[in-house]
């Protein structure tokens, strides 16, 4: 314990010396009175330790100091904001019950659960309903962090328990399981020892004061504990850096006060306080060196209560501490300032008489009461007031009242302190907006790029639907011309040239429509993928203007752009930039193209669905693909991902050929949703894309007839294989030993995510980006990559799909 005259020996001397003796003074400052045994702070979701603003280290989770263990060999997720400071930027979310295993020493201990109020794609916060447990004690139950914060960003909730059987503690998180999809999360938890019976009572206590009741009331070390309210009364809050080694924090008083009138705040900075009455760590210096008193008129003083109120649970026992300490000047006898206390509408005091119980002028104490609030009129929160008043004339020498500190607890001896969430505020439901904005993903830049189409080896039907315009101009303008100015008119005399008059050695893809061309445009210079719509098409011209006015209109570095048009005779020909690299699929699996590494591949599906991204929410349309596949995903000269054949579905819908050959080809990606409800989504697309990803990651045809029935369908057998843990050991054998498992964990929970058999379930392409970005840093960052976190073929994940999508910017751990 620390010696308070010593520092403040030091103070004046500061104002002697100055420089000198500031490293003194600092240096006795920077020991606080009271130094936990256990001083444990989890930064939950984070790999690595890091510093909160106030410089308190917080644990990372990958040293594995606090285990934590899955219930049903589910996983739970981490995730992290763009924003905030630590312990808010990461967080772990579930979907079922996950328990922290804290080594802990017998004895009574703060625990502190922080709670950040971001909203991650994939989890919505209204859904998070759960419950906490500590040891044998509930802490929480179905608590929703959303009504709790009321519109705060953050939400800090504190509580006491004793440990005694075991060296750990075992704090779980339970999913509300009455809420569907209702999941659990947490951003911090702190656990520091507190100083035996500060808060709890000795076993030779009689008790404290039990108002209302006519015996004491006794509680030890099976009550569990809740921080209410700490406030400094008459002051300004106070961090948990600055409080006395506890970290607690202590609040300003505005808040609650509710009958002030000009009541004074006294304050005494420079003063010495002399600790013989309670210990030095029961509150921060400041809370006894600043206070609220009546004020000096008597008359107004007679005439009003000064008042707080609290809003408190129904339903139960609390335990109020109040802090006292004169200091002013002129109060240094008993008798000098009596007053009453009324707590809760019950009397607590006639006579307080702060010098007759401390001793004297600038000695701290405290007084504690217990008192019992029940179920007023089936109210959720009642206010516990309290109030103080001058004791009668002849009594006191100042007809005032005083008061420095405030701490309300909730008690529960039945080791249950959850009580019911507060309602809603009215417009403060809607969850913040998530922390990554997608309007960085808009990007609309137009890639000069000489580009560069494909082999379109399986150009099949070009299969896409556009299923809302939102823009109506496309229908009135049947009599403008064609949009020269945005996209090119070719003559067909100079198509015929760049394609050697349709020479079939030029042909790189069939489709039903007809066939794709190789080019060479600008005297030769410039190569470029030509569509001949078949001579016979019912395609007309006013359909095919719209489509072109519309398809020039799209840009995005992530589509294959058309280039210009030709309408001559009979004539309906698409130019587009010419894709060097060809399809995907070509870098796959049946090629004799050299594998692509892990990193360039989870480039090309960010790419790719970014491009879908832009087709389902552009500025101003919404557009299905409805035929998305690794041979409709194109790669530029410098490897950039681009969808193509989106967007020509009303030319295919006349011309109706081929279409089994399309359905053969597309049957491995069709949702079977879409199948069974035949209404089409743009989430058909999403699940399309995650058949895309599943190929990428296991490099085989996603129908492949030759192998064992049940893994004919890559999209179910990932599934399966994910299911079981076994997702490590079918992933493309060129990737086995280079991949990092964080970045696979992350990958394969998006790709199985958007298979989702609920459209509703998938996430939106904005998502998936977020999502494999993600994997991607954890590719790149390797933060714990290393060897033994390699995937290879003996990795067994014991995982199951928890949620629809993750995001933010952290990762999957486990
Ligand atoms: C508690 O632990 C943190 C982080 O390890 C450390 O920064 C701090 O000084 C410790 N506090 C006390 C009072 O021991
Ligand atoms: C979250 O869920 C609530 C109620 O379940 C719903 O009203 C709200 O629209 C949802 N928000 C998002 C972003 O999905
Ligand atoms: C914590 O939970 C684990 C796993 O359920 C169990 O093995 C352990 O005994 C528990 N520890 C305590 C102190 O309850
Ligand atoms: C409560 O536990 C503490 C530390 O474990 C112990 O010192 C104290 O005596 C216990 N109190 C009672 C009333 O049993
Ligand atoms: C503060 O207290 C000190 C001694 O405790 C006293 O000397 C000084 O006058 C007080 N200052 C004020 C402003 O009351
Ligand atoms: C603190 O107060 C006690 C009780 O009034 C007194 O005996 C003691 O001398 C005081 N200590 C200091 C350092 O003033
Ligand atoms: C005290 O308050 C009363 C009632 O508000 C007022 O009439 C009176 O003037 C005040 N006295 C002083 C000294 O301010
Ligand atoms: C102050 O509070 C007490 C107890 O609630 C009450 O009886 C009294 O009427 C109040 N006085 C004033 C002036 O409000
Ligand atoms: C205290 O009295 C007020 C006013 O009479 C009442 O509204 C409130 O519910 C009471 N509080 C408690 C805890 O009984
Ligand atoms: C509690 O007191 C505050 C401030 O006076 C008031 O706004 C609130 O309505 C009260 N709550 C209840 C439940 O009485
Ligand atoms: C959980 O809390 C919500 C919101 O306060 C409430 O509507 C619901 O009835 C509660 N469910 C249970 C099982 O307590």
């Amino acid at each position: 314990m620390m010696n308070r005259s010593n520092k403040s020996l030091s103070l004046q001397s500061l104002l002697l010396l100055q420089l000198s003796n500031l490293c003194v003074f600092i240096a006795e400052e920077a020991v606080p009175p009271y130094i936990p045994i256990e001083n444990i702070t989890i930064n939950c979701g984070a790999f690595s330790d890091s510093k909160a603003l106030d410089g308190r280290l917080w644990s990372g989770e990958s040293n594995s100091k606090f285990p934590v263990i899955h219930s049903q060999n589910k996983l739970s997720v981490f995730l992290s904001a763009s924003t905030g400071h630590v312990p808010y930027i990461t967080s772990r979310h579930s979907y079922s019950e996950f328990t922290y295993m804290v080594p802990l020493t017998n004895g009574q201990k703060f625990i502190r659960l922080h709670f950040h109020l971001n909203s991650y794609p994939g989890f919505n916060l209204s859904k998070a309903f759960f419950s906490v447990k500590a040891g044998p004690f509930t802490l929480l139950r179905n608590f929703s962090a959303l009504l709790h914060a009321q519109g705060k960003e953050t939400l800090v909730k504190e509580f006491y328990v004793s440990v005694k059987d075991g060296q750990s503690l075992n704090i779980t998180f339970t999913p509300s399981s009455a809420i569907t999809d209702a999941y659990a999360f947490i951003n911090g938890i702190e656990i520091v020892s507190m100083p035996t019976n500060l808060y709890y009572r000795p076993a030779n206590d009689e008790g404290v004061s039990f108002l209302g009741q006519s015996n004491l009331y006794r509680f030890g070390n099976d009550t569990a504990l809740e921080m209410m309210h700490r406030i400094r009364v008459g002051g300004s809050k106070i961090p948990p850096a600055e409080d006395t080694g506890m970290y607690r924090a202590w609040s300003g008083d505005q808040d609650y006060l509710t009958v002030a009138k000009p009541s004074a705040l006294p304050v005494n900075s420079s003063m010495n306080l002399n600790f013989s009455v309670v210990p030095s760590f029961s509150a921060p210096d400041t809370i006894y060196k600043t206070a609220r008193t009546m004020g000096t008129n008597k008359t107004m003083n007679e005439h009003y209560n000064l008042t707080w109120q609290f809003p408190v649970d129904s339903d139960f026992d609390y335990f109020v501490r109040l802090h006292f300490c004169e200091f002013q000047q002129e109060i240094i006898k008993a008798g000098d300032r009596v007053f009453l206390i009324v707590v809760a509408n019950l009397t607590a005091e006639t006579e307080a008489d702060v010098i007759l119980w401390s001793g004297g002028n600038g000695i701290p104490t405290y007084k504690d009461y217990a008192v019992a609030i029940m179920n007023g009129g089936n109210r959720k929160k009642q206010n516990l007031s309290i109030k103080l008043h001058p004791a009668p004339a002849w009594r006191t020498l100042y007809s005032d009242a005083i008061l420095n500190g405030v701490e309300i607890f909730k008690l529960s001896k039945s080791g249950d302190l959850s009580g019911p969430n507060p309602d809603a505020i009215p417009n403060l439901l809607e969850p913040m907006k998530p922390p990554i904005e997608q309007s960085g993903k808009k990007r609309t830049i137009i890639v000069a790029v000489v580009g560069l189409i494909s082999s379109f080896a399986a150009i099949s039907l070009l299969f896409f639907l556009i299923l809302r315009i939102r823009s109506s101009k496309f229908a009135n303008n049947s009599n403008r011309a064609l949009p020269s100015d945005i996209c090119r008119h070719f003559s067909l005399r100079e198509i015929k040239a760049a394609t050697n008059n349709f020479d079939k050695n030029f042909i790189i893809g069939r489709g039903g429509f007809g066939d794709v061309y190789k080019g060479f445009i600008n005297a030769g210079s410039t190569p470029v993928a030509i569509k001949r719509l078949n001579p016979g098409s019912q395609q007309g011209v006013l359909e095919f203007r719209t489509e072109i006015e519309m398809l020039s209109q799209l840009r995005h570095q992530n589509l294959v752009s058309l280039m210009g048009y030709c309408k001559d005779n009979n004539e309906m020909i698409l130019v587009y930039d010419y894709m060097v690299h060809g399809t995907l699929r070509d870098h796959l699996y049946n090629t004799n193209n050299p594998p692509l590494q892990w990193e360039k591949r989870l480039k090309m599906c960010i790419g790719a669905a970014g491009g879908l991204h832009y087709l389902h929410r552009g500025p101003d349309h919404t557009i299905i693909h409805r035929d998305v596949k690794t041979t409709n995903i194109l790669l530029s000269e410098k490897w950039v991902a681009k969808v193509s054949d989106f967007g020509l579905s009303k030319i295919n819908e006349l011309s109706n050929t081929h279409i089994s050959t399309a359905v053969k080809d597309s049957f491995g990606y069709l949702d079977p949703e879409y199948v069974r409800l035949q209404q089409l989504t743009e989430k058909s697309d999403v699940y399309s894309f995650g058949v895309v990803l599943c190929e990428v990651l296991c490099a085989r045809a996603p129908i492949d007839g030759t192998v064992d029935h049940l893994q004919i369908s890559l999209a179910e057998w990932a599934q399966h294989c994910y299911n079981n843990g076994t997702l490590a050991q079918i992933i493309d054998p060129y990737l086995q030993g280079k991949i990092n498992l964080p970045s696979l964990l992350k990958f394969g929970e998006v790709a199985m995510s958007c298979l989702a058999s609920e459209g509703s379930k998938r996430p939106a392409m904005s998502e998936v980006v977020c999502g494999l970005e993600l994997a991607l840093q954890l590719q790149e960052s390797g933060i714990i990559g290393n060897d033994e976190n390699h995937v290879n073929d003996s990795t067994v994940i014991d995982y199951h799909v928890l949620f629809t999508s993750g995001s933010g910017s952290l990762n999957v751990g486990r």
